[in-house]
């Protein structure tokens, strides 16, 4: 029993990184022999806290500012859906069972969250769409009332304490599902809500923190035939609002050691308020941003808060 075990766990692990150790059928048969067939063995096998690919890339998305910078569909119809401020997340579904949770991770490979999410999502969907591996795809929100509301959120998703998890207040919507079990983008989120999902066409949930609108093209064929970049379907965008700003003077600008020993320019401003919060310090990412902007002490800069976090110098005014 015991070699029967570490031989499925070994074939598993090969399986997840892309490099089979022997058919499906054999691994089936193992499977069914340890009288695991129905319950998917992943407390034997999955080593918590590793890395595993997902079974779809995850992408992102280009941003547009405004009509000008439009991706153009022609008469392609499109849905436009919030884009929510959340940690997005990809479930596997293996025959129907959830097997395996990731966090996005390099949108290649994720974090194993699956001890977690399993409190979070349908644990077995129905009805199968007769596919061996499913991939869902969605974002993990908290409620915007919760201050830093997207950190809260993604910082749950790697809790080691599982009752600590289901205490948060969190969310799945779900935005993806491959292979398409239909033809169009409206009716694969019908069938994730039949099978128990809150999707992203459910309601425009003005509850959790949105920073923009997705526009994607209804049918997947015309999707898939538009394409993809190294990052992002050329089917969909993602369309921003510039956020107004706050002027306020440069003081100085030093230098911050983080976490990993890294060294950025930090703006040192004259005090304002941003949304209710004092800001006098503000990310400047590189010295190249310095540069580019043009900043020099003493000039007038525009502030915003980005992600509503981190206050962003993103201009020079004067
Ligand atoms: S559609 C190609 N719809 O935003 C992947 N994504 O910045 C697009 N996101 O990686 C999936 N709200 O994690 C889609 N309504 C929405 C979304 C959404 C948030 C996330 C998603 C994506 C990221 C891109």
């Amino acid at each position: 029993m015991k070699n029967l075990e570490a031989l499925i766990k070994r074939a598993r692990i090969a399986y997840y990184n892309g490099k089979p150790l022997m058919s499906d059928e054999a691994y089936d048969r193992l499977e069914e022999q340890l009288g695991v067939a129905t319950e998917v063995g992943h407390d034997l096998i999955r080593d918590k806290g590793a890395r595993y690919p997902h079974a779809f890339p995850m992408y992102s998305l280009q941003k547009a500012y405004s009509i000008e910078d439009h991706p153009d569909y022609g008469n392609e119809p499109v849905t436009v859906t919030p884009k929510l401020d959340g940690a997005a997340v990809s479930l596997q579904y293996i025959n129907g069972r959830l097997s395996l949770a990731l966090t996005r991770g390099d949108g290649k490979h994720g974090l194993d969250i699956t001890d977690n999410m399993r409190f979070l999502v349908p644990r077995i969907l129905l009805p199968c769409t007769g596919k061996h591996i499913v991939q869902i795809t969605g974002e993990v929100v908290a409620p915007a009332t919760i201050k830093n509301s997207r950190n809260y959120a993604a910082g749950a998703l790697s809790l080691h304490d599982v009752i600590e998890f289901q205490n948060r207040d969190l969310t799945f919507i779900a935005y993806g599902i491959q292979p398409y079990p239909t033809l169009d983008f409206i009716e694969d989120m019908d069938f994730l809500d039949h099978c128990g999902f809150e999707t992203i066409i459910d309601s425009n949930y003005p509850m959790f923190p949105q920073d923009g609108e997705v526009w994607r093209v209804i049918n997947n064929e015309a999707f898939e035939e538009l394409g993809y970049t190294s990052h992002h379907p050329r089917g969909a965008f993602a369309k921003k609002v510039k956020q107004e700003g706050v002027v306020t003077e440069l003081i100085d600008v030093v230098w911050q050691v983080g976490k990993s020993g890294n060294v950025s320019p930090v703006a040192i401003l004259d005090p304002i308020d941003i949304d209710g919060a004092r800001v006098a310090r503000a990310t400047l990412h590189n010295i190249g941003i310095i540069e580019e902007l043009g900043l020099e002490i003493g000039c007038m800069v525009e502030v915003i808060r980005a992600g509503e976090i981190i206050p962003q110098v993103v201009r020079r005014v004067d």
